[in-house]
């Protein structure tokens, strides 16, 4: 019999019979994962209640799924969300040590808000649940769970990067956060580069691995702790992309475009995805090859992210300003170079776009995966592919090897780039992404969360097997 999953995240794509189809990244994977088994996803339903108010869990299920959802306090959602998971965690976690704002408080806030999550969610664990909990805001759900009695087979996913220990060690009193991983049967990280950085750290933390460093104990603890580079449904993705390209929509941008060449940026507005670099190293491209004036669009698709936060509203106005002084010194009455768009499209609307682009440009300062480079690959034309400009610190880079990968902070190497992608041969663009496709298609999301459900299957048999050994040694000694 397939054991029940419960998947834990800090947000919950709770179907919306009169809304959009719900496909962020987060939901593709979780819907993987639920594919063909009873499930339960549990996590914060995105409103505010008052502070002091009690709320129950909400539960909507539609067929063997249920959605489980509770309210943040507006104390919660400060100290939890905006304060210690995106100014401590993320920037720190991003490598971003300096912009990191801790205080007691939020880290207090964190840890109420996981022990509230594990106390809710308690009620609803039946002890042949596998649970699978995802990324930096649920650290320490584990430790809380198991505080509460609850053995379960318990795995963790990290969505972002994992620094080196050096990094990790400026995180304060890292112990109630990071080193609470332990409290998991398995962990897996975006990169086989974070598995290892993690592993430094638990080895600093007193862990001994075996021989093939998947595994390491601490505390009476046998824990997994692999690499599973996040995926998309790159062939469904491929379909909606071809589907989209005959939407009115694109027939509107393409006209827009007159016939110049597309090239890309699709991002929340974040720090950690380079924005500012990219755009000068558009620049830098418009300086150094001229010709290209007048025969290229950048549009920079940014929807905003985490205003309350107070980097992202000032990363907001560093990209104006820059998106300002580029047009304002290349542009003419009849073109500008940049288009700047603070909204959110529809996964078809950005398929269509990603397809149109003859350069797709991915150039995080730091990212855990970064799905848009693998969805810019699943959306082209194979007879006709853009090329993707993709950093060499986004996860992606690990695998996407037919990308021209760049130092998002080298502007001339990025403005090289983009000159080699639009001057690329048509055969060779073809050979890269037919690469690229062929390595996304077999390593799809459906195959992610199969990897990591037999790796949470093998991370309970293991000690078991070792403990039946070593009772057959003792009692044949
Ligand atoms: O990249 C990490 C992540 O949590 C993604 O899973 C998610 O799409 C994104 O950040 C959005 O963050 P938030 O929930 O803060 O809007």
């Amino acid at each position: 019999m397939v054991p029940r999953l419960i998947v834990v995240s800090n947000r919950v794509a709770v179907p919306d019979p009169e809304g959009p189809r719900q496909a962020g990244g987060l939901a593709v994977a979780v819907n993987a994962a639920l594919k063909h088994r009873e499930g339960i996803w549990f996590g914060w339903s995105g409103e505010i209640s008052e502070d002091g108010a009690e709320t129950s869990p909400r539960v909507i299920t539609r067929r063997q799924r249920s959605f489980v959802t509770i309210d943040l306090s507006a104390t919660d959602f400060q100290e939890y969300y905006n304060g210690f998971a995106n100014r401590v965690l993320w920037p720190i976690l991003h490598y971003r040590v300096d912009l990191a704002e801790f205080t007691a408080v939020d880290l207090g806030g964190y840890l109420r808000v996981n022990a509230r999550f594990a106390e809710a969610l308690s009620r609803f664990i039946r002890p042949d649940d596998w649970i699978w909990v995802h990324d930096y805001h649920l650290l320490p759900l584990a430790k809380e769970l198991r505080a509460r009695g609850h053995d379960n087979p318990i795995g963790f996913f990290l969505h972002i990067p994992c620094p080196s220990p050096d990094i990790l060690m400026a995180l304060p009193q890292h112990a109630e956060t990071m080193a609470t991983l332990a409290q998991y049967d398995l962990v897996g990280t975006q990169t086989e580069h974070d598995a290892e950085n993690l592993r430094h750290y638990f080895e600093q933390q007193g862990a001994t691995f075996g021989r093939n460093r998947v595994a390491f104990d601490l505390d009476g603890r046998r824990v997994q702790l692999r690499s599973f580079p996040v995926a998309i449904a790159t062939k469904v993705y491929a379909r909606t992309a071809r589907t989209a390209i005959r939407s009115d929509f694109a027939a509107e941008m393409r006209d827009s475009l007159n016939s110049r060449k597309l090239i890309l940026g699709v991002d929340r507005l974040d720090y950690s995805k380079g924005i500012p670099h990219r755009i000068q190293g558009f620049g830098q491209f418009l300086e150094t090859f001229p010709q290209w004036r007048h025969h290229v669009t950048y549009l920079q698709v940014t929807p905003k992210s985490r205003s309350e936060v107070p980097e992202y509203a000032d990363i907001n106005q560093t990209v104006i300003t820059l998106v300002g002084q580029i047009n304002g010194r290349y542009g003419e009455p009849a073109w500008t170079p940049i288009r700047y768009v603070n909204r959110a499209y529809s996964r078809a609307s950005l398929a269509a776009l990603y397809r149109m682009a003859a350069v797709g440009l991915v150039t995080p300062l730091r990212d855990g995966m970064n799905l848009v480079a693998k969805e810019y690959i699943a959306a082209q034309d194979p007879e006709d592919p853009g090329v993707l400009v993709l950093s060499q610190f986004a996860g992606a880079a690990e695998e996407l090897d037919g990308a021209l990968l760049v130092n998002p902070l080298e502007a001339e190497a990025m403005a090289a780039a983009i000159d080699t992608a639009l001057q690329m041969p048509l055969a060779e663009r073809q050979e890269r992404h037919r690469r690229m496709y062929r390595h996304l298609s077999a390593n799809d999301i459906d195959r992610w969360a199969e990897r990591f459900l037999s790796a949470l299957a093998e991370s309970q048999q293991a000690p078991r097997l070792f403990d039946n050994l070593r009772s057959l040694f003792v009692a044949r000694g």
